[in-house]
């Protein structure tokens, strides 16, 4: 159960996947409520599309078990196809077919016809702002109206879920914000929606982020409960040889991590074994403590995680 006492709309119970002797994803556990935004961030080959896939039905699992909607993904595929919608990296578009023709072409797939597809495709080319442009080829839009595109054939038949995998993979900046703006009016009316992304500035946006490394989920919370809730505590570090400065402090007991950020270093440390004043007597630098970014904390995990599996 949720926060909100209702069933979650998405579950992963212990989903897993192997090719061979690879694990792609290790016993998943998830659950998101209706209406959530959910990023599950991770560099690439971290499991996030096969957990997207495995999610969607397109793949059975090697073990566990997925509900979407109620229903027993490996069970009930058909039944779940009709509630979610599914953009992946690659999303298929005619390159040849215009807007409306692509847009025409997924609402036949998808059985939309007559009164119903033409609200629902004029509705979503108003929240988009895409009527402009709906007698231009697909191949012919910018890298963030492709997006929108792809954004409104999935959402043709009105799904209560929707999986974006690296929906803003390309999109320039601009574009990007418009994107997520239309994610929030859509949440707004009950659509949940699962994103994949290696950005973790994106995941920034969404309600609840799972850090993915490795196929094992590594922590899942709030981004700002994430910044806050890690023991060990974050510094900026100015120096006048950073290279240096890291190599020096990279394997001092206490010292989670020094990571280069911009013309700084990053350090974590835990403080119940070490301090920056401490670390002083090591090399030289000037030290500044700041709230780290989802960036720092997600390196700072995935540091710990090794560090504990070496031990
Ligand atoms: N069909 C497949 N056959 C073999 N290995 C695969 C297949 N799909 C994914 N993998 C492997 O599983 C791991 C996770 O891949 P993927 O889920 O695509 O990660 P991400 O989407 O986070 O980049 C990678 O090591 C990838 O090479
Ligand atoms: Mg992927």
């Amino acid at each position: 159960m949720t926060a909100g006492g209702a069933a979650p709309i998405i579950k992963a119970e212990n989903l897993t996947r192997t090719f061979g002797a690879m694990t792609a994803l290790d016993h998943l556990n998830l659950e998101v409520s209706e209406g959530e935004i959910f990023a599950l961030v991770g560099p690439d080959g971290a499991g996030k599309t096969t957990a997207m896939r495995l999610l969607c039905g397109l793949m059975n699992p090697t073990e566990g078990r997925a509900v979407v909607a109620g229903h027993d993904v490996s069970k009930n595929v058909d039944a779940v196809k009709d509630q979610i919608g599914y953009m992946a990296q690659k999303f298929g578009l005619y390159t040849d077919l215009t807007v409306t023709e692509n847009m025409a072409f997924y609402a036949d797939l998808f059985g939309i016809v007559g009164h119903e597809r033409k609200v629902l495709s004029e509705r979503l080319l108003r929240m988009t702002r895409m009527a402009p442009f709906v007698n231009r080829p697909a191949g012919k839009l910018s890298g963030g109206m492709k997006q929108k595109l792809a954004l409104m054939c999935t959402l043709l038949h009105k799904p209560r879920v929707l999986f974006l995998d690296e929906p803003t993979n390309g999109v320039d900046p601009v574009s990007r914000r418009d994107f997520w703006a239309i994610l929030y009016t859509l949440v707004q009316e009950g659509l949940t929606v699962l994103l994949a992304t290696a950005y973790l500035d994106e995941a920034e946006r969404a309600n609840r982020v799972g850090l993915l490394h490795q196929g094992c989920l590594i922590q899942c919370a709030p981004p700002s409960v994430l910044k806050r809730d890690l023991p060990e505590a974050c510094f900026r570090l100015t120096s006048r040889d950073n290279r240096q400065t890291r190599l020096a402090l990279e394997h001092q007991p206490g010292v989670l991590a020094v990571q280069p950020m911009g013309m700084d270093l990053h350090l974590f440390v835990d403080l119940h074994a070490s301090s920056p004043e401490k670390l002083r007597s090591i090399a030289e630098f000037e030290y500044q403590r700041i709230q780290p970014s989802l960036e720092d904390v997600f390196i700072a995990l995935v540091r710990k995680q090794e560090v504990a599996r070496a031990a």
